[in-house]
């Protein structure tokens, strides 16, 4: 059974390896090292207030795990948090828990207040779960992106206007480099 859970506290030691060994597996070493460091950062470095972890579990065991931060945009009274890094134990991909987890993470977003979620990735994916294209005039990614059709967007509140102004990331995320 899967169980869906916000308590990712419980289980941080855990997640900058279950990070480092998905993405090892599906984008190489290197690939892996910086994304479980990438984890380990937010872990440590990102205020309560402004990180979410959303954990798939199977008999207590780690199955998935996603992160969303806050993307602040100081000209713009909506909360937007950025949904990033997602990942699915490597022999428990393609079997529905990656939509499952994120659809939980982001209805746990709504339930807090939060009015519009970003990711960064492969549309054709991340529209399984609502993500829509949008482009860097209807909200500022924080940095120049180097793949500006991965620059996805959703409302949590039906409300569809532009966000107003730039926007900026928390530390962990505050590399050129990842975007
Ligand atoms: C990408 C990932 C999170 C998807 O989770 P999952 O549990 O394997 O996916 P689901 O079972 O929910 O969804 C499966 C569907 O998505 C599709 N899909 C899975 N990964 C995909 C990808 N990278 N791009 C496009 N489609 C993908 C499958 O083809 C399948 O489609 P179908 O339902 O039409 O057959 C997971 O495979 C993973 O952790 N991959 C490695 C790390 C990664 O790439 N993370 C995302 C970038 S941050």
């Amino acid at each position: 059974m899967l169980n869906l859970t916000t308590n990712y506290k419980a289980r941080s030691t855990e997640l900058p390896g279950l990070f480092r060994d998905v993405f090892a597996a599906s984008e190489g070493e290197e690939e892996g090292r910086a994304v479980g460091a990438l984890v380990q950062d937010l872990l440590n470095t990102t205020p309560d207030d402004d990180l979410l972890g959303v954990l798939a579990l199977e008999s207590s065991a780690l199955a998935a795990c996603v992160l969303f931060s806050r993307l602040s945009y100081d000209q713009d009274p909506r909360q937007v948090f950025l949904m990033s890094p997602v990942a699915v134990r490597t022999d428990r991909q393609k079997s529905g828990i990656g939509q499952k987890l994120i659809s939980f993470g982001l209805e746990e977003l709504r339930l807090q207040g939060i009015d519009f979620a970003v990711t960064y990735g492969d549309p054709a994916y991340y529209e399984k779960t609502g993500f829509q294209q949008i482009t860097e005039t209807f909200a500022q990614p924080p940095m120049p992106l180097s793949m500006p059709h991965g620059w996805l967007g959703q409302s949590l509140t039906g409300a569809e206007t532009p966000i107003e102004g730039p926007s900026h990331c928390v530390n962990a995320f505050n590399k050129p480099a990842l975007w």
